[in-house]
């Protein structure tokens, strides 16, 4: 039989079996990989999504260049283990103004999607500093400079407009604002700003 031929001719010539095996990743990688592109549930946002504010966006800039995300997740998965502590579980279009997401990979730390709202301002003040204040187990490094740590202005405008380009839908007029927005404010204040919106969209429904 030709299929038993194929096998047959497979398992003696090692170029053929090699070329047989690309074949089915190829095949199998894309089965999974294209229906992602026309599925318009991963590129709409949820219902009163909006992009970050120029002072959440500073925050956001801070948690990747301090990376946050090796310790932290921000994919909340729907089980119920999960959905009991975090709350309503990750969705698509939640992430639509991530670039990139900050998904993560690792849980040092608790997962951070739904952290937005749990804490005051104070608390997270106070937590970044040194977490050993109110956490006096917590193995999480503190970050105290964040406090002293001024935000650039204008480089928040260009990443807007660059943002823009990409369809983030940000007006003129946010844009003007950002220098008044982030007077007076450090990554600090930058930092709370982003982690108290995280989440909040599905959750304060
Ligand atoms: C070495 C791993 C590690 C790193 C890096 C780290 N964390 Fe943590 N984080 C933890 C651990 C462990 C906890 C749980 C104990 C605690 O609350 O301090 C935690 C807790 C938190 C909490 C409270 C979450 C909750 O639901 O109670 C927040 C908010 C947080 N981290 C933010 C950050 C931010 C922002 C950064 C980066 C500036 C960061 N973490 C970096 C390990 C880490």
């Amino acid at each position: 039989m030709a299929v038993n031929g194929l096998q047959d001719s497979a398992e003696r010539n090692v170029a053929l079996l090699i070329v047989l095996i690309l074949l089915a990743a190829v095949v199998g990688g894309l089965v999974q990989i294209v229906p992602l592109f026309f599925q318009l549930s991963t590129t709409q946002p949820v219902d009163g999504l909006r992009p970050y504010t120029a002072l959440q966006l500073a925050g956001r800039d801070v948690y990747v260049r301090e990376g946050c995300y090796n310790c932290h997740s921000q994919m909340i998965r729907p089980f119920r283990a999960e959905t009991e502590r975090y709350g309503h579980y990750s969705v698509a279009g939640e992430f639509v103004y991530d670039r990139p997401f900050q998904w993560g990979s690792k849980r040092t730390g608790p997962d951070l999607h739904r952290v937005g709202g749990r804490y005051s301002d104070e608390w997270h003040r106070v937590h970044l500093i040194d977490p050993r204040d109110v956490v006096p187990e917590s193995i999480m490094p503190g970050y105290p400079w964040l406090a002293d740590a001024e935000l650039d202005a204008e480089e928040m405008q260009d990443r807007m407009r660059a943002l823009r380009l990409l369809g983030h839908p940000y007006t003129d007029q946010e844009i003007a604002q950002v220098s008044t927005a982030l007077t007076d404010k450090t990554e600090m204040d930058a930092m709370i700003a982003y982690l108290q919106g995280l989440g909040t969209t599905l959750k304060n429904r």
